[in-house]
């Protein structure tokens, strides 16, 4: 028998296997093929006959026609008792194996949230230490040493006489000090207080800082940006409302609230029968610390704001109590997707 008749009869071979319907079936066909009277001691006991130039080949036919023989015996077996195919052993509708996917905090979630809305007003991200000098911390935001509004930011001092920032606005200091204006960036960071922990104060906290400087800057722009963060925040309804206040480095200052999400206004449990949802500061740059960044106040106007993190979460998504943010409770924090 030659090399290709071998082939030839391999594949007749194969073919049986993958028909055999049952265990006797097949081994008859293992019988007919590789068994002491079947074709494979036939071919090697013709091998000698053959022309010797083409006996290698035949040998390596020879060899292969019983190897793959034996090899679709065993796999045609090995699905004969499984009761099917391989592919039929397999249960598609099984369970998958699921990899615990983390969420982002809910904290990061309102800092990307606010992130993104004003960047939609040509915002840009901009970064500042957490241990600052009390030059940017206070004396640069118009705020000397025996200013009264620093007592309540009276802080973590460090020995080198560093602290750790109270607020976000000395990152206005660092941005007007690295470039001329316009600015108009956000600054999202943490805040650090000498404050008792309770329901809604924590001694490290987050606040997300404006800052827009430009010819012809006013109080009006200030009011449209903070109306566009609150319709695109909480809603199309909600409205924005100014009350006077003070900051050292702000002038004229404001604080500012948004109309009540839950009740539109009418007074519930959420804004205390108010109507409003205080948030937070915000103001025209004070042009003293125009002076000490360097920019001239009759040429430039601003406006600056900065707003509590933690508190716009928990407006937004209904949290009683600041701690729940930092207690790490997997059954709180996946929650929020
Ligand atoms: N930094 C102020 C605070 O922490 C908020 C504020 C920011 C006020 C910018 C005015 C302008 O209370």
């Amino acid at each position: 028998m030659n090399a290709s008749e071998i082939i030839k009869l391999k594949q007749t071979g194969i073919q049986a296997i993958a028909a055999a319907g049952g265990e006797q079936e097949l081994e008859a066909v293992r019988v007919a093929y590789l068994g002491r009277k079947g074709h494979l001691p036939s071919i090697m006991k013709g091998l000698k006959d053959e022309d010797p130039a083409e006996r290698g080949e035949i040998g390596r036919e020879a060899n292969a026609f019983k190897n793959d023989l034996m090899n679709a015996i065993n796999a045609r077996r090995t699905e004969l008792e499984s009761g099917g195919t391989e592919a039929d052993a397999l249960d598609h509708s099984l369970p998958g194996q699921w990899h615990s996917c983390g969420t982002l905090h809910p904290v990061n979630l309102m800092i990307e949230e606010i992130t993104q809305i004003f960047r939609r007003l040509g915002f840009t991200v901009a970064d500042g230490p957490d241990i600052e000098t009390e030059y940017h911390n206070f004396d640069a935001l118009n705020t000397p040493s025996d200013h009264p509004s620093r007592d309540i930011q009276d802080t973590f001092w460090l020995d080198s006489g560093a602290l750790l920032r109270t607020q976000t606005s000395p990152v206005q200091i660092r941005v007007m000090e690295s470039q001329p204006p316009p600015v108009r960036i956000i600054a999202p960071g943490r805040c650090y207080r000498r404050d008792t922990t309770d329901a809604t104060h924590s001694a490290n906290f987050h606040q997300v800082e404006g800052l827009y400087v430009d010819q012809g800057v006013s109080l009006a722009d200030l009011k449209g940006d903070l109306t566009y963060l609150a319709h695109e925040l909480m809603g199309p309804d909600v409205r924005l409302r100014f009350r006077p206040h003070f900051f050292p480095f702000t002038e004229p200052s404001v604080e500012y609230d948004f109309s009540c999400h839950m009740c539109g206004g009418d007074g519930c449990r959420t804004c205390k029968n108010s109507g409003w949802i205080e948030i937070s500061g915000a103001g025209m740059v004070d042009p003293r610390v125009f002076e000490k960044v360097g920019y001239d106040p009759d040429v430039v106007t601003g406006y600056a704001f900065g707003m509590g993190v933690e508190r716009m979460a928990m407006i937004k998504y209904g949290v009683q109590d600041i701690r729940h943010l930092y207690e790490n409770d997997v059954r709180f924090l996946q929650q929020f997707k």
